[in-house]
């Protein structure tokens, strides 16, 4: 059995982990922590978890390091900095936060609006998107689980940019649901400001935007990102606007992203458009295109609490313990 914690573990990107890896045959989940809701049992907190789970959340403080083989960090940004200096390199550990994505402290401070602690320690981290870096993911020790737009955004231009079919800037459009926010309320994902209104927040200013150039190689005047709240609990969409260098038919497209995801467990090439609602409570990510002359667009949708966060995440652990990399994650989508 693999020894795991859960750091964040009341938030909804800690909540998902939890109730993926209830239905890993091997995780054993040792450890899950809060900050306002130490002591509160998880079911207490979650109810839909009720009769599945006795744990109690922990204090940051108690976080049983030596005696895990896993620890996730759900935490809000600037505080893995913090804890994962300090923790065994034996101990796998894997970061949904923004904390190590980026290489460079500069752009890192642009974009968080504060000082990347430790550059040293970024160094160590994987950048774990496995459909681009399967093979470094085996062997990491540390992990930096991608954002959920930069996830839409990357596979959905990766295979295009890799076959340099793409003329001048890539425009990019994309939508989230409320819980890509978190647990905490705000004015911005109160429910009378969300339902029913889609609003633009973040223009130019996005913190995925490095994440999504420096995979994919690429520098600002290459992507003019913009992203929107959208009226759903859960979800991105994402539209990639572009023109090709040269003619291609819907069918030389659909060549292009099966030579790089044709053998992907979760990528699901769509004839049709996705839709946020065909993808909801799962690990599979739709891409679809519709080309006309030389301008292309590509959409990409995915569960933002899954694949953009919790699911990618146990494929991760997955692959760095040797674990069939989809154990736990091909629940299909649930709708309606
Ligand atoms: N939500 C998404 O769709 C999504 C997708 C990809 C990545 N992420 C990233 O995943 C991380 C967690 O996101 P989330 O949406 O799960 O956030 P969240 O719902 O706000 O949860 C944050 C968690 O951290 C705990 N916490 C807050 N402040 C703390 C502190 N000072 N010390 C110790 N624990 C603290 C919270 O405990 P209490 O609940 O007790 O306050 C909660 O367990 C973030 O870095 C986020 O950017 C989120």
């Amino acid at each position: 059995m693999v020894k795991i914690g859960i750091a964040g573990g009341s938030g909804y990107g800690g909540i998902e982990l939890l109730h993926t890896l209830l239905r890993h045959p091997t995780a054993d989940i040792r450890w899950i922590s809060a900050q306002q809701h130490v002591g509160k049992r998880v079911a207490e907190l979650y109810p839909n978890l009720r009769g599945f789970t006795d744990l109690v959340f922990s204090p940051m403080e108690t976080l049983p390091a030596n005696d895990l083989d896993v620890i996730f960090l759900a935490l809000p940004h600037g505080h893995a900095q913090k804890v994962a200096p300090g923790l065994p390199p034996g101990l796998l550990v894997i970061d949904l936060s923004g904390d190590f994505r980026i290489a460079d402290p500069a752009v890192f401070e642009r974009f968080y609006g504060f000082p990347m602690a430790g550059a040293e320690v970024q160094k160590e981290f994987v950048y774990g998107l496995p459909e681009i870096n399967r093979e470094r993911i085996r062997t990491a020790r540390r992990i930096s689980n991608p954002g959920c737009f930069a996830t839409a955004t990357i596979l959905a231009l990766y295979p295009l940019f890799q076959e340099q079919v793409v003329r001048g800037p890539v425009f990019v459009d994309a939508k989230t649901g409320s819980s890509g926010a978190g647990n905490s309320p705000a004015a911005g994902t109160h429910h009378p400001r969300r339902a029913n209104s889609l609003f633009p927040y973040k223009p130019f200013a996005h913190q995925h935007l490095p994440e999504i150039l420096q995979v994919l190689g690429k520098t600002d005047n290459h992507l003019v990102f913009q992203t929107y709240s959208a009226p759903f609990v859960r979800g991105i969409f994402s539209s990639h606007y572009m023109e090709l260098t040269e003619r291609l038919t819907a069918d030389q497209i659909r060549c292009v992203f099966s030579k790089y995801y044709g053998s992907e467990p979760f990528i699901r090439w769509v004839a049709d458009k996705p839709d946020v609602n065909y993808i909801r409570h799962s690990n599979y990510v739709d891409i679809g295109a519709v080309v006309d002359e030389t301008y292309l667009i590509v959409w990409s949708a995915l569960d933002n609490l899954q694949k953009g966060a919790a699911g990618q995440a146990v494929q991760n652990m997955n692959l760095a313990l040797g674990i069939e990399e989809t154990t736990a994650l091909t629940l299909p989508p649930v709708h309606p």
